[in-house]
Parts: structure tokens; sequence; C-alpha cells
């Protein structure tokens, strides 16, 4: 009951946020500077990796599990680790009805919020003030004695005993002081990269993508910065003008372009120096056709958001905290076409690729789906792409069989010089992007189509949006899939920033990025776009479509929503 009456002022909180979002004011640098001085002294960089290991992982300096008494009963190692509930960024979780405070640094420091009239108040804190609201009780600023006793006997600043949920933990002495330092430390340092002026961005180009690709995709970031920046001038001018506030939260975006060169294996250390030369507070979008897992990987080494690049072929493993994708590209399509294939039972499957890095994983991914099940496979790798090899790869192809073809825009005005065969052909909506409008008319009969977008006549009206916005720029459409994804990129990234107004930390933005696009209205070629706590991957299905329609043009539906 109670639990419930505190869930409903959250929630009224939390509109009263939305709407006050503009004009809440922050801690002014005297103010900082107060509760700073509370800190215990730094960590050692050896002793930081320690208390983080106790944090995150729930690994103790000595190597053994850490152990705690939760709610319902013994919690050891990962399953006792902080992370759990109070986050990395320690900004803690509002869900549900699970309230999770923030404990990151200031905030055992600083007044709670009490009610909604304090919200303008100079005191209130945080970005996620429903942290706070509703919690009308006295309050203290917590000392390392008392964080110790509020670890290991569920005790808060004043006396007052947690909630069941808050586990007790078995922690001596030196180990309760090391958390207590590394919660101290937490979110205190502005990450490089925010300036009080500047939030500066990367967009990282990888050498295999085409100039028109990387073309479309920049000229809408730059657009969208630019028009971002100025209207956030004018924001400020008016603030400044009518509340003379302080404006910390305006800050202009500035966009630098991380142009890759050479094999995948120096981009690490392209990044590094790119990141040495001009640090970034995140990758914002950024593209490749090939392979990203480097940049992913320099983003993971780096603890730097990897934020919805374009890409057609994202890292399978997607246990790394700091990148998240759009969608999972090709090997989205590969398990929508294998689940499709199987259930329609042709006698083989057969797969075509050249010598293209997203197609050859693709197909292996297709190849892994369907082993031992019941239906053949086999894929035919053709050196060069040419109407006598094709022709030569189909020969044998009869009406029992389906064939799946992994080829680009480009390579499908080859297929004009090639009779279809008397088969399904599937392709790739992600490979051959909007040219698939040049696939010749005799192919389109048997033509189906991976299609992990939402069906062209049910996103009219969400893209149109795009659309006005494309053309009030002045930018003409060229690549649909690349300049929606840029601009949904830096729309989310937009919206994610004013939501966390000073709370500028990395994993804190990953973190609201978490559950938030569920309710997202804006999804453009999307059919909806959501990433549950943990997840890195936005939109998880799509359908098989074919030619159809009235002139035989439009693409329409073959089968449901498909989430392989
Ligand atoms: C299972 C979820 C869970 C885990 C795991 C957890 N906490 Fe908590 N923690 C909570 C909840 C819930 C509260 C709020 C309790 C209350 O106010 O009644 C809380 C409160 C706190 C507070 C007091 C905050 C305040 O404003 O008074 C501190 C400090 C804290 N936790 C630190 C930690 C540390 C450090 C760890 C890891 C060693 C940890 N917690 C692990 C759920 C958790």
């Amino acid at each position: 009951m109670i639990r419930r009456a505190r869930v409903s002022v959250v929630l009224s909180g939390l509109l009263l946020v939305t709407l006050a979002g503009a004009v809440v004011a922050h801690w002014s640098p005297r103010e900082r500077e107060r509760a700073h001085a509370a800190d215990p002294p730094a960590l050692t960089a050896d002793a930081l990796k320690l208390a983080e290991r106790i944090y995150r992982q729930g690994i103790l300096p000595s190597g053994a599990p850490l152990r705690a008494v939760g709610a319902e009963g013994e919690l050891v190692g990962a399953a006792a680790a902080c992370v759990q509930c109070h986050r990395r960024s320690g900004m803690g979780l509002f869900e549900g009805n699970r309230i999770i405070p923030p404990i990151a640094g200031r905030y055992l420091q600083q007044p709670r919020t009490r009610g909604p009239d304090e919200l303008d108040a100079r005191h209130t804190r945080g970005p996620d003030l429903a942290h706070a609201i509703g919690r009308s009780r006295a309050w203290a600023p917590y000392t390392q004695a008392s964080v110790r006793r509020a670890l290991t006997e569920g005790i808060d600043a004043t006396g007052r005993r947690f909630d069941a949920l808050m586990p007790r933990y078995a922690l001596d002495e030196h180990d309760a002081r090391l958390l207590g330092a590394y919660l101290a430390q937490l979110g205190a340092e502005r990450p490089a990269g925010v300036t009080p002026d500047t939030l500066h961005f990367a967009t990282v180009v990888t050498p295999d993508v085409p100039p028109a690709k990387r073309a479309a995709l920049l000229d809408v970031l730059a657009a969208f910065c630019e028009v971002r920046n100025a209207g956030r001038r004018l924001d400020k001018l008016r603030e400044r003008r009518y509340a003379g506030s302080s404006g910390s939260t305006y800050r202009e975006w500035q966009l630098h372009v991380w142009e890759l060169t050479g094999p995948p294996e120096t981009w690490p250390a392209q990044l590094d120096a790119a990141m040495q030369r001009q640090p970034v507070f995140a990758l914002l979008s950024g593209i490749a056709t090939e392979t990203w897992a480097p940049v992913q990987q320099f983003c993971a080494q780096r603890g730097v958001p990897c934020w919805f690049p374009t890409v057609d072929l994202p890292p399978t493993s997607h246990d790394d905290f700091y990148s998240i994708y759009f969608s999972d590209g090709v090997t989205l399509e590969a398990g929508i076409l294998a689940r499709i294939v199987s259930e329609r039972r042709p006698r083989r499957v057969i797969q075509l690729r050249g010598q293209d890095v997203a197609a050859a994983g693709a197909a292996q991914a297709v190849t892994r789906a369907l082993g031992g099940g019941p239906v053949a496979s086999e894929v035919r790798v053709l050196d060069t792409l040419s109407p006598s090899s094709l022709r030569r790869a189909l020969a044998d192809v009869t009406g029992a069989d389906a064939v799946v073809a992994w080829l680009r825009g480009g390579d499908l005005a080859t297929l004009g010089a090639v009779p279809p065969p008397p088969a399904p052909v599937y392709f790739s909506a992600t490979l051959a992007g909007d040219e698939r409008a040049r696939l010749p008319s005799a192919w389109k009969g048997v033509t189906r189509l991976a299609y992990p977008f939402e069906l062209p006549a049910r996103r009219r009206a969400n893209v149109s949006r795009f659309e006005t916005w494309l053309q009030t720029r002045g930018l003409p459409r060229v690549d649909e899939r690349v300049q929606a994804e840029a601009y949904l990129t830096s729309m989310l990234m937009a919206e994610k920033v004013d939501e966390i107004l000073e709370e500028l930390q990395r994993e804190y933005l990953l973190e609201r990025a978490e559950g938030i696009l569920a309710t997202h209205a804006t999804t453009a070629i999307y059919r909806g776009l959501s990433l549950g706590p943990g997840q890195r991957v936005a939109s998880k299905g799509g359908y098989v479509v074919r030619f159809g329609g009235s002139d035989g043009e439009s693409l329409v539906a073959d089968s449901d929503w498909i989430v392989p």
C-alpha cells in the first residue's frame, strides 16, 4: 500500500519534471564544492579497480565473492553486486514500483527534494527527481561511517531502517571503506568531451563506405547539429533574460568526423589517437558496410557510448554495455530467413554471396540457424559477380529449392542478363538498400526480401515527419535508411541529453536509453524501438516482403512480423 502511494506521487513528479525541464535549477559551483569537501581522499588507480570490481561484479579484493542477505534470501557474487540495482552510473533506477535511490557521490551528501513544491528551489538535485520526490523524511549527509552502517546493518544516515530490498552486506571495514570511497567519486568528474559550453561528439566512418552513403549520413547529422545549436542559442538568450539562470545546460554540439583508413586491425589505435586529439563524450551515429567490431571494442575499452551507428553487420555479441544498435542488420535478416525457410520446407537452401564481409557473416548465420534441421543448406561463393557466374550458380535450381542471395544494391542490375530460377529468391533489404527498385522486372515475381523495417504502407505517417524535416533543411532524399537512422540517432541523443541535464555521465546516458525508448513516438522506418535493461538492440524483428499491390511495384507483407 505504502509503496503504491509513493509511486503515484513519483509519477506526478515525473510529469512536473518534464514540464519544468527547462527551468529546473542546478547546483552552483560553490554548492558543488561544499558537497565535495565532505568526500574522502581519492582512490589510487589500483584501489579504484578493486572497488569497481566489488560494485560491478560482486568480487571482493581477496577474490572471494561478495555476500549479502537480500529480501528473498542470500545473494552471492554477481547477484549481490551493487550494479544490479543502483546501475553502473550509481544513479539508481525508477521502474514500475521499484525505486532504487541514486548513490553516486553527491547524492549521499545533498538533501533530497521532498515534494513538488521544492522542484524549482536551488537545492533540487539531479535530473531524475523521481528518486527523491515523496521521500518526506528526515535527511542527513552520509559519512564514511554511516555508509558502512548502511551497507552492513541496513540503516540510513538518520538511523532509519531500509526497505528489505537493499541487501545487508557482509563486509569488513577495509572493503566497506573502499566501497564508500568508490561511491564518493562516482559521477564526480565531468567526462572528457564535455565543457561548460560544448558537447563534443564523433562520427566514425569506416573506409569501406561508398561516398554517397557517407555524405547522406554526414549531411543529416550536420543539419541536425546546426538546427539544434541555433535553437538552443535562442533558448539561452531567453532564459538569461527572464530567469537569470546560469544557463549551464545549453551546450553547443560539436561533431567531429573520424575517418578510419587501412585494415580493421589498425582502427583501435586510430580511434585512440583521435580521442587523444579531441576527446568526445560519445560516438554519435557512425557508418560501416563491413565490420564494426573494432569500433565496438574501442568503445568498450574506453567506456565511450557508441550511439546507434548505421551498420550492416553489427558485432553479434551484445554483452558489451557501451554499444547500442538499431537492429542486428543482416544477422537479423538471416534469422528471419532461416525461420521462414524452415517453415516452408524447401528441399535445399542455396545461398549465393560474393566476397562482401557482411554477406559472408549473413550466410554463415543462416547456415548456423539451419544446422541440424531438416532443410539441407549450401553456400555458393562467387569470386566475381557476372551474368555467367550467376547463371552457373543457379543452373541446377528447381522449384523445390529456395535461393538466398546476399547481394548489394549495385549488383542487382547484373541479374537483368540472367533468367530468374523457378524458385523463390530471398534478398536482403539491408544490402539492397534503395537500389532494390532497380531489380529487373523479370525477377520481381520470384523475389522475396528480408525486411527488418516497418512495412512502407504502415509507416507512412511516421516517415512523413522525417521527410518534412529533410525538405525543410533542403536535403534531397537519397538513401532512406541511412538518412532516417541519422535523424533518429540525433533525435534520441538530443532527447536523452536534455533529460539528464547536468548529469552528463556516459554510463547514465546509456542507462537512460534503456526502457524509455519503449514509448518512443517517432520511429521513422522502424516498427518500434525499445531497449529493456541490458538490451543493446532496439528493433528486434522484421517481415518477409514481396512486390505486389495494384502496380506490382509496392512492397507488401509475405509473412507476419517475425522476431527470430
Ligand atoms: C537488490 C537491490 C539492491 C542492491 C543489490 C543494492 N542496493 Fe543499495 N539500495 C537499494 C534500495 C531499494 C535502497 C533504498 C532503501 C530505502 O531507502 O529504504 C538502497 C539504498 C542504498 C543506500 C542509501 C541511499 C540513501 O539515499 O539513503 C546506499 C548507500 C546503498 N544502497 C549502497 C549500495 C551498495 C554500495 C551496494 C552494493 C554493495 C548496494 N547498495 C546494493 C537496493 C539495492
